[in-house]
């Protein structure tokens, strides 16, 4: 049995020394999993922390929305914030330690984002969309990593590519953590559960299904049709339907993240997509 168990009130810091300090007094002998968020919390998270929950004694949430990851200000701002909310729900999951910076924290006035090199994980799909956004990324989750020095991290798959560029940093930065990769938590309709859903009306919603049914399709008919007659005839479900703006669709190997034009053996691809409806930018993919 896990010691969060007799911990039952979460702590919340907004001062990384004083995390720290707390953490260096209770983590001998205790696995420390960390799940770091922007906050308006959902499902998906809480899978993070059920998960996290199975195999730690401690686990410490951060709620940053970490303006140096945004290309765009008004998507920043716009960025949804229920902060109360969020403080709730954590405490009633049990979360044992909540960690909520002010940027000044974090950052030292206008200090920009680290750069990074990603090993090439980073040329497509958002990292080509989203100019810096890999690198803004990046350089919270190291500071991150460097405050909680946790045992393990937890992650959703649907920002896969975060998830291979957290998992290539860490080794390159040789940090010794586990990041953990934990399947998207879906709508009953089959939409990914992102905190930017939130920003969507009820059309929105309904018109955002065709980006998992078109993942869906893709996958279930990679043996009938090459990588190349099965993107065109994705790409193509996204014309007949309006308000979706397609950004990108891409067939990579789930590995290195790069464009494909054979399918890899079973569980070696992923189909991405970016589209936005009525200008709220949403991600998802599907491994297969
Ligand atoms: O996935 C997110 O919510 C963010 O990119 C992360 C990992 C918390 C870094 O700000």
């Amino acid at each position: 049995m896990f010691a969060i168990l007799l911990i039952s009130q979460m702590k919340t810091f907004t001062l990384k020394s004083e995390l720290k300090s707390y953490l260096n007094g209770i983590r001998k002998d205790k696995i420390v999993s960390f799940i770091p968020t922007m906050g308006s919390l959902h499902e998906g998270h809480l899978s993070l922390l059920q998960k996290a929950k199975e195999s730690s004694d401690v686990i410490v949430c951060s709620i940053f929305v970490n303006p140096t990851q945004f290309n765009n200000p008004s998507d920043l701002e716009k960025y949804p914030r229920t902060t109360e909310i969020d403080i709730n729900i954590l405490t009633e999951k049990k979360c044992t330690i909540l960690y909520l910076p002010e940027a000044s924290d974090l950052y030292q006035e206008n200090e920009q984002a680290k750069q990074f090199d990603f090993g090439g994980l980073d040329n497509f799909m958002e990292g080509e969309g989203r100019k810096g956004h890999f690198n803004g990324v990046a350089t919270i989750v190291e500071k991150l990593f460097r405050i909680i020095s946790p045992e393990k991290a937890f992650f959703g798959e649907k920002d896969l590519q975060q998830l291979q560029i957290i998992k290539y940093i860490s080794k390159q930065l040789q940090i010794p953590i586990e990041i953990i990769g934990i399947p998207t938590k879906r709508e009953e309709s089959g939409l990914a559960m992102s905190s930017r859903n939130k920003l969507l009306s009820e059309t929105g919603i309904q018109k955002a299904t065709l980006i998992y049914q078109t993942l869906k399709y893709i996958k279930e008919n990679s043996d009938n049709f090459t990588v190349d007659q099965l993107k065109k005839i994705a790409i193509e479900k996204f014309s007949h339907q309006t308000d979706v703006n397609l950004e990108y669709l891409e067939i990579v190997s789930l590995e290195k993240l790069q464009p494909i034009s054979e399918f890899k053996d079973a569980n070696e691809n992923a189909a991405c997509i970016a589209a936005s409806i009525s200008s709220v930018r949403l991600i998802d993919n599907i491994i297969f």
